[in-house]
């Protein structure tokens, strides 16, 4: 097999969906969407068609990719704050679910093309409650300074221009804070918020709240995937249960991509040379931040394996663990204990089925990385 490729465990990404459904069901009218901007390998998007996940996505192009695999059309949310004309005339002729909305300008267009092809849009008005994540400033998106949804202040007049735009249908209310958040109290944060709103939007005279949808980010364990391959599903959960406060019939939506897809793909590379430079070993192996940037981009952790080393048992032994693109940036690790390395080695770096593959760049004039689907 050429390296480097991400290898895929279906058997691992089916359980982890199956144990996410089974602490979902105790939430009434809980529905899980698949984030495949996190993952959108066909292997896996139908794996989560078949297990009856919805998805949630960003653009026209995994639109078309859900539906082929057989997500049906009406789980499909599509977010994003630059959707353009003609991915919003596939998202309505498609007849998606839900748009989840993130201005003003953005609604009335939808509103005009829906108009022009004689359909009427279904969205959500995404609020930007304003809440930190707590996790790293690049994957924040809830609070006012970044780009992402509509502020509290203009909401009740979205709302309002909804329910007056003819090709609109409201049906209610989107937020996503970020993404890798371990600690659970954002989320109890956000489930109050959202009652305080529901509660504001009723005494505005809004009383068709049909959809709340709390987006994803909930997240794994990088330092020891081995150990915790599924995450804490139920403690995810439990934020909502026990904090939200949902009107009758309401749905609640969750769009979770990362819990669902990172601990079900590795990277599998080789190593090309062991340098000595001063003072630290440097490992140069053949993948490197084109086939996954988030060591580069968020100074992400991924936990990497000399396998051949670890097979014959080798001392442990420091290194740097680098790429070969020219770019200082191209690092996966510093100063971490392996089994010694030797040219031809196999490495694993795990933790990369989310954001990894989807995320990779042709930077160097580097072909894309294969996946490879271990059933
Ligand atoms: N919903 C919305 C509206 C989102 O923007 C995202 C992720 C999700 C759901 C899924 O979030 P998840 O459950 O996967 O955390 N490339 C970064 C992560 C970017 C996340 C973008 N939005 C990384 O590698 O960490």
């Amino acid at each position: 097999m050429i390296t480097p490729y991400y290898l895929y465990d279906t058997s691992l990404f089916s359980r982890t969906i199956e144990a996410a459904k089974a602490e979902a069901t105790t939430l009434p009218g809980a529905q899980i969407h698949f984030a495949v901007k996190s993952n959108s390998n066909p292997t896996l998007v139908t794996i989560a068609a078949k297990a009856g996940l919805g998805a949630d996505c960003v653009s026209g192009y995994e639109i078309e990719r859900c539906i082929s695999c057989g997500i049906p059309a009406e789980k499909i949310m599509y977010a994003g704050v630059g959707k353009t004309d003609r991915e919003i005339l596939l998202a309505l002729n498609a007849g998606i679910g839900c748009f989840n909305v993130e201005s003003i300008p953005e609604l009335e267009v939808i509103n005009h093309l829906a108009a022009s092809c004689g359909k009427v849009a279904n969205i959500a008005i995404r609020v930007n409650p304003n809440i930190d994540a707590g996790t790293h400033a690049n994957i924040t998106t809830g609070l006012d300074e970044n780009k992402f949804g509509i502020p509290l202040i203009q909401v009740f007049d979205v709302i309002h221009l909804a329910h007056k735009l003819k090709n609109i249908r409201y049906l209610g209310l989107h937020f996503h804070i970020g993404s890798q958040v371990l600690d659970m109290t954002p989320y109890v944060h956000l489930s109050r918020y959202i009652n305080k709103l529901q509660n504001m939007i009723e005494a505005e005279g809004i009383t068709d709240t049909v959809s709340i949808n709390v987006g994803g980010g909930l997240g794994v364990d990088y330092v020891n995937p081995e150990a915790n391959p599924i995450p804490d599903f139920k403690t995810y959960f439990s934020a909502f249960k026990d904090n939200l406060n949902l009107r009758p019939g309401q749905e609640l939506h969750f769009e979770l991509g990362r819990a669902l897809s990172a601990q079900c793909g590795r990277l599998i590379a080789r190593c090309l040379y062991v340098k000595q430079a001063v003072g630290h070993d440097i490992a140069i192996i053949d993948a490197g931040m084109t086939e996954l940037i988030r060591p580069a981009l968020y100074q992400a952790i991924h936990k990497i394996i000399n396998i051949t080393g670890r097979n014959e048992q080798r001392p442990l032994h420091t290194y740097d663990v680098v790429g070969p693109i020219c770019e200082s940036s191209d690092v996966f690790a510093t100063q971490v204990r392996l089994h010694e390395m030797r040219r031809g080695d196999e490495i694993a770096i795990l933790s990369a089925g989310a954001y990894g593959f989807t995320m990779a760049s042709n930077y160097n004039m580097r072909p894309l990385p294969q996946e490879i689907i271990d059933n």
